[in-house]
């Protein structure tokens, strides 16, 4: 709900909190509360906070979310309110306020955009920026929204960092007295870091005090800088691009930037992560009821050495324990036998699967599983028929070497061309084989991308994806580079699933998984059971273990099943059956971290508690202490048919007397009275 309450006074109101804008007496939209719900009244008497996009100019000398430079060289912006434009939204519908500002002098209009969306407490912020001269007008920088958070003592940050193999590992540090900057220059997300930041008081618990937070939408490059000034003020501002990056806005041009949305929460770090959940779940899925089908992917079991003949006979032995959905990944196309060829040239490779895709595709069928395919659309090995045939489709710049990653180039999707192409290629793949899922992988970063490609890029990555979803409804697909490289509200909201972690070790997987839930919800998260020992750790864990991490996210199994004996298929079998039973509960309730080494979920009368000891390191001997029951409740374990008090499961909870690592647990709560 958004209401307009005096002259420039709005109030923001979602489920649990409020956000108050007020214009100041310069013109500038300021942010006036950002935390629990406020009464009309109370937002009247609340004077105009910091600036809700500060631009350069004036005595301003903080980070500047606005950098534009007009034609004859001048720099900045004075505010002018125009108007404002109100959907209030409310009960079951979307409000959306739009404040319009121009410049005092210079031809350029700027729309701050607010969205809040029925149950969520998400506010979605964006900015539109209008060149209403004959000259172009030079963005330096244009943010979607500068964020600011009420003064305290002191702040803490929260961040995920990382690399390839070890992605969203948290960090959770005092805010310096100085501009953090979070980023990637990278072209996508990132794997060293992701979009979304958290401020709190220093004070906030897994279940108790303030957290302020805000993710963006946006898959390629980013940066969000978080500011603690000499005065004790502390928030952020976050975009689209990375510094250095320019945009060129014509005259009558506009530039939408991506969703910046935050969210607050009195109900500590497990409180945000619910609130995201939901949101996610709600409102940026395209399809959020869609049962994940249990995968089998065919990447660790065979990398590029395929056949059609093994693909049958992985495909039989995945369809014995109950996986649903086959797919085959990297190394079926052109001349792609390894990582130096063939990509790009997206048909069957003909020595491989003569006959094509259809033999395979319909012994999966047959075995009562759908198919999916692995495709890189973005990439080219300069060994391939697509770059001999076009070589000017590559992302480079004249007179630079260009760079090659993994023996790969990347095409410039900014082109409309090549986008076309890639759609056109995709579009008759889907189509002719009837594929039910794409994985979609990007596997190097941008080099020699001028200033012009980055955000065209992005989008037309989108418009392919889009596309391809409006003219195959039932396509799945699962967003990935080289593993949870573009992971972040963007790509969610266009994809299924993402693929989390090229790292499948079961024990290293925990803190993985446990930094990529702090936003995005389980069903998202995609989560295969590999062999033991682990492909690229060399790590050993036990089968159940194994399959109970993996049971936290978007189960897949990815390890090569023609090597498990047939007791390990058989327990696999039993853990896949135990899995469907608990999946409606993972995917689509609510998650309460109980330590870093378990989580419980619980959907109206279902609970569901997955609990690992990777190592020894981990002392798994307090009793692990359930959350959000009801007190009064009876609930009943489904493995012993012990009935247990709510208030004791919560107070006492549950005996963790475990020796040795490697032990796991799942157990399934009803409850009863
Ligand atoms: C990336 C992905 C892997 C696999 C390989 C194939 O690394 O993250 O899962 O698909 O590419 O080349």
């Amino acid at each position: 709900m958004i209401n307009y309450e005096e002259p420039g006074l709005w109030l923001l109101a979602t489920p649990s909190s409020a956000y108050v804008v007020r214009l100041g007496p310069d013109g500038a939209p300021r942010c006036a509360h950002w935390g629990p719900r406020l009464t009309p009244d109370q937002a009247r008497a609340l004077p105009p906070g910091r600036e809700e996009l500060p631009g350069e100019g004036g005595e301003r000398f903080g980070v500047a979310g606005l950098q534009v430079r007009y034609g004859d060289a001048v720099r900045g912006v004075e505010w002018r309110h125009l108007d404002h434009e109100i959907d209030p939204g409310g009960d079951g519908a979307a409000g959306h306020l739009v404040i319009r500002m121009a410049d005092r002098h210079y031809p350029l209009e700027i729309d701050l955009h607010y969205r809040v969306r029925p149950g969520s407490d998400a506010i979605d912020r964006w900015t539109t920026l209008r060149n209403t001269g004959d000259e172009p007008i030079t963005i330096l920088r244009c943010d979607s929204a500068a964020w600011t958070v009420p003064q305290r003592e002191d702040y803490r940050l929260t961040h995920v960092t990382g690399g390839w193999g070890a992605e969203f590992q948290v960090r959770r540090t005092a805010l310096a007295t100085a501009e953090t900057v979070l980023t990637s220059r990278r072209g996508h997300s990132g794997h060293h870091a992701n979009p979304w930041v958290m401020l709190d008081a220093g004070d906030a618990t897994e279940d108790h005090g303030e957290v302020w937070s805000a993710a963006l939408a946006w898959s390629g490059s980013w940066r969000i800088t978080v500011e603690r000034d000499h005065d004790g003020r502390a928030g952020w501002s976050g975009g689209f691009g990375h510094e250095g990056v320019t945009w060129r806005l014509g005259p009558g041009e506009a530039l939408e930037t991506p969703a910046f949305s935050g969210v607050y929460s009195a109900e500590g770090f497990g409180g945000i992560s619910h609130r995201w959940h939901d949101h996610v779940r709600r409102h940026v899925l395209p399809e959020p009821r869609r049962v994940r089908p249990v995968v089998f992917n065919s990447w660790e079991a065979t990398e590029f050495d395929i056949s059609q003949a093994q693909q049958m006979e992985l495909a039989e032995l995945a369809a014995g324990i109950g996986v649903e959905l086959f797919v085959m990944d990297d190394g079926w196309f052109g001349g792609r036998t390894g990582e130096t060829a063939g990509l790009g040239d997206w048909w069957p490779n003909p020595e491989r699967f003569p006959d094509g895709l259809t033999p395979l595709v319909e012994h999966v069928k047959r075995l009562g599983m759908a198919f999916g395919l692995w495709v890189e659309p973005e990439s080219v090995n300069p060994d391939s028929e697509l770059y001999r045939t076009h070589p000017e489709w590559v992302l480079r710049q004249p007179n630079r070497h260009p760079t090659e990653v993994r023996n790969q180039l990347l095409l410039d999707f900014s082109r409309d061309d090549v986008a076309d192409w890639a759609y056109d290629r995709l579009d008759e793949l889907v189509t002719g084989d009837d594929i039910a899922f794409l994985k979609w992988d990007m596997n190097r970063p941008f080099t020699e991308a001028g200033d012009e490609v980055w955000v065209p890029y992005i989008r037309n990555v989108y418009a392919v994806i889009d596309r391809l979803r409006a003219a195959h409804p039932h396509l799945m697909i699962e967003g990935c580079a080289s593993g949870g490289g573009r992971a972040d509200l963007g790509m969610i909201a266009r994809t299924d699933q993402i693929w989390t972690s090229d790292d499948t070790d079961a024990a290293q997987r925990i803190a993985i998984q446990h930094g990529y839930g702090q936003i995005y919800p389980a069903c998202t998260m995609g989560a295969w059971v590999t062999d033991s020992p682990n492909a690229i750790t060399g790590g050993r864990t036990p089968l159940a273990f194994r399959f109970h991490v993996a049971m936290a996210g978007a189960l897949g199994i990815g390890g090569d099943l023609r090597r498990w004996g047939p007791e390990d298929l058989e327990q696999a079998k039993h853990l896949v059956a135990r899995y469907k039973e608990i999946r409606p509960v993972v995917h689509g309730g609510r998650m309460d971290r109980l330590a870093d080494w378990a989580v419980q979920y619980t959907l109206d009368a279902d609970v569901v508690v997955l609990s690992w000891r990777p190592t020894m390191l981990v002392r798994a001997t307090a009793p692990l202490r359930l959350r959000g029951l009801d007190p009064d409740g009876r609930y009943r374990d489904e493995d012993t048919g012990e009935i247990c008090h709510g208030a004791l499961l919560m107070s006492h909870g549950l005996p963790r007397p475990w020796p040795f690592e490697g032990v796991s647990e799942l157990k399934r709560f009803t409850r009863v009275g």
